[in-house]
């Protein structure tokens, strides 16, 4: 796909590694709709880029029908859906909760699946389309402390997979990226930007894999692709 001129849904587009994919993308010649729950933090982002903008949450559903509006009326359509804004929660078994499940579950899980539902007949109609999904390595295998966090990109990850078996004969194209830790304002106090440190990854980095996701020829997708610090230790 040739990005210039795409019509770019990205959720999560005013920190971190969605911020950092809206700048590569709008570099590229695509035009975006970001979305975020903190409107100065959006705002600031889309005057940087440019580009429009949806305050709205993508874990509730009113928040996911004012994401597609928003990117509708700016950009007359959606070529490219990227699933990225998302939330963690990192507790020990015993102090997991109900509301943590529901919190994170919506945000994760639920957000993107209805972002699909909305986006899915109008890329069917136009015959191609691409959907991008950020989950992570914490999709691929449990750790400690993953049992919120860890199960929803899991669950992410069986969505991406029933995506592609249901969409790649519409020429809809699915994929999923998963970064290893990257130094963003993710589950931050606060929610501050990390410092980059040497040997991390940068949001740079998940951007560029996007990008090349992206750029691929239309007659072939990546299904999955992992992003490791090569040396973190
Ligand atoms: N950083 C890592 O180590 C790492 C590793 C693997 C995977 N990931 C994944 O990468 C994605 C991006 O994370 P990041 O590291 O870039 O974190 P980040 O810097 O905290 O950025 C998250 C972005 O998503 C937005 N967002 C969060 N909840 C939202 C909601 N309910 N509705 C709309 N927007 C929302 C945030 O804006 P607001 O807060 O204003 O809403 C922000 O723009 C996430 O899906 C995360 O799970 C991160």
């Amino acid at each position: 796909m040739q990005i210039d001129g795409k019509r770019i849904l990205l959720t999560g587009g005013s920190s971190g590694i969605g911020l950092e994919t809206a700048r590569a993308l709008i570099a590229k010649g695509a035009r975006l709709c970001i979305t975020g729950r903190r409107p100065d933090a959006l705002e600031a982002a889309a005057a940087e880029l440019g580009c429009a903008y949806a305050v709205a949450d993508v874990g509730t559903p009113e928040g996911v029908a004012a994401t597609v509006a928003a990117a509708q009326n700016a950009l007359g359509g959606i070529d490219v859906l990227i699933n990225n804004a998302g939330i963690g929660e990192f507790e020990r078994v015993e102090d997991v909760t109900w509301e943590m499940l529901e919190q994170v579950f919506a945000v994760n899980v639920f957000g993107p699946a209805m972002l699909a539902a909305a986006v899915v007949p109008g890329m069917k109609a136009q015959g191609q389309g691409t959907i991008v999904n950020i989950a992570s390595t914490s999709s691929q295998r449990g750790f400690a402390l993953g049992s919120v966090y860890g199960s929803s990109k899991f669950a992410l990850r069986g969505m991406t997979q029933c995506w592609q078996e249901e969409l790649r004969r519409y020429n809809i194209r699915v994929c999923q990226i998963n970064p290893s830790e990257v130094t963003t304002a993710f589950h931050q106090p606060g929610r501050r930007q990390r410092p980059a440190e040497a040997h991390k990854l940068r949001p740079q980095e998940i951007a560029h894999t996007l990008v090349a996701v992206l750029e691929i020829d239309d007659r072939a997708f990546v299904p999955e692709v992992s992003v490791w610090a090569t040396n973190p230790f």
